[in-house]
């Protein structure tokens, strides 16, 4: 018995030199230390030794025990640090935090809204789903006006029969117009406000056109306000938004709710000016429509076209942002493609 404790004491020696890795260490384990391992054996033996033998061989086992744990104590130690070192390489670059950014749209908007807050617009808001009364009638169009028709605009049906016998029916607003009835109807002149927000055409999705879009309508109302200062406005805004030297014009437009109109066109980011798909051939794109407010439309917003005058404008939300990102496809900002959302 006492040669096998020497024998394993050796062979324990032995072992540790070889020892090179975190797997030799529970080869180690295995080999000396579990339940079946070689010095819980000798301790099985023990009850077989004669009596008077036992007291020291048992002592001698159990320092032989003592040594093999402590000895493996300190390899594990020794190890598991030089492994933990290996796995962290310290020079590999971190892993970057993913991050979201507002929608180049968006970030449009809120650069137009502060462009227009500089010169003194307050903003307003109105609703979606608007009336027929607010987004045709009381805008100057004729009950036979083209742009009612069902190809142009979403009406909102209903199973309601009561709902269905109203005249005055409830439709996706096809432009931001019907906020300037409402916010006449809710504060008296002056008014000098902006208003954002989505409109709804029943179109054909293009290049050029979507059927759901953005927009920004502008309506000054105040004594003495002139078609000068509309034209002032809608170029200092172009000047702020597309640099000291883009280039634009005016052309006479009509809308039932404007006379005079107009339109501005700003020219073709895509081809310069010499006329592409984007522009049609023209080398102009449309961005605004404006004019003086229709005395029809002051009337139906309850003010004394005699003592008021005013004007308004809406531009195309995504017009301005194909001009500004260079994006030569308009549905490209609403497929949620992130290779074209995170340049912006
Ligand atoms: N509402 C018009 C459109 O959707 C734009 C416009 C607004 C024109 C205000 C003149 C004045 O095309």
């Amino acid at each position: 018995m006492l040669s096998k404790i020497q024998e394993i004491n050796n062979s324990l020696q032995e072992c540790v030199k070889h020892i090179k890795n975190v797997n030799d260490v529970e080869e180690f384990r295995l080999k000396f230390l579990v339940k079946k391992g070689l010095i819980q054996q000798l301790f099985d033996e023990l009850k077989d030794v004669p009596k008077e033998q036992k007291p020291l061989l048992g002592k001698d086992l159990n320092i032989l025990r003592k040594n093999a744990e402590s000895i493996y104590e300190e390899l594990k130690e020794k190890f598991s640090a030089k492994t933990s070192t290996v796995k962290i390489d310290v020079t590999l670059s971190g892993r970057r935090q993913q991050c979201g950014s507002l929608h180049p749209v968006k970030q449009i908007q809120d650069e137009m809204i502060s462009i227009f807050r500089s010169m003194g617009f307050e903003i307003a808001e109105g609703p979606q789903i608007e009336d027929e009364f607010h987004n045709f009638d009381a805008l100057n169009f004729q009950p036979d006006h083209p742009a009612r028709d069902m190809q142009d605009t979403f009406f909102i049906k209903s199973d309601n029969i009561e709902f269905e016998k109203n005249t005055n029916k409830l439709v996706l607003r096809t432009h931001t117009s019907p906020v300037q009835i409402r916010l006449m109807h809710a504060q008296k002149p002056p008014i000098r406000s902006i208003m954002p927000g989505r409109v709804y055409r029943n179109e054909a999705i293009s290049a050029r056109s979507l059927a759901e879009f953005h927009q920004i309508e502008g309506l000054h109302i105040d004594k003495n306000v002139s078609f000068a200062e509309l034209k002032a406005t809608m170029m200092t805004f172009a000047r702020k938004m597309y640099g000291k030297d883009s280039k634009f014009r005016f052309r006479p437009s009509f809308f039932p709710f404007t006379e005079p109109s107009a339109e501005m066109d700003i020219s073709c980011f895509l081809c310069k000016g010499n006329g592409c798909r984007i522009c049609k051939g023209s080398g102009w794109l449309e961005i605004v429509g404006c004019g003086m407010v229709h005395p029809n439309v002051l009337k139906a917003g309850n003010i004394d076209s005699e003592v008021y005058s005013g004007y308004a404008f809406g531009f195309g939300i995504e017009r301005v942002a194909l001009l500004r990102t260079g994006i030569n496809d308009i549905r490209y900002f609403y497929e949620n493609d992130i290779r074209i959302l995170q340049q912006f």
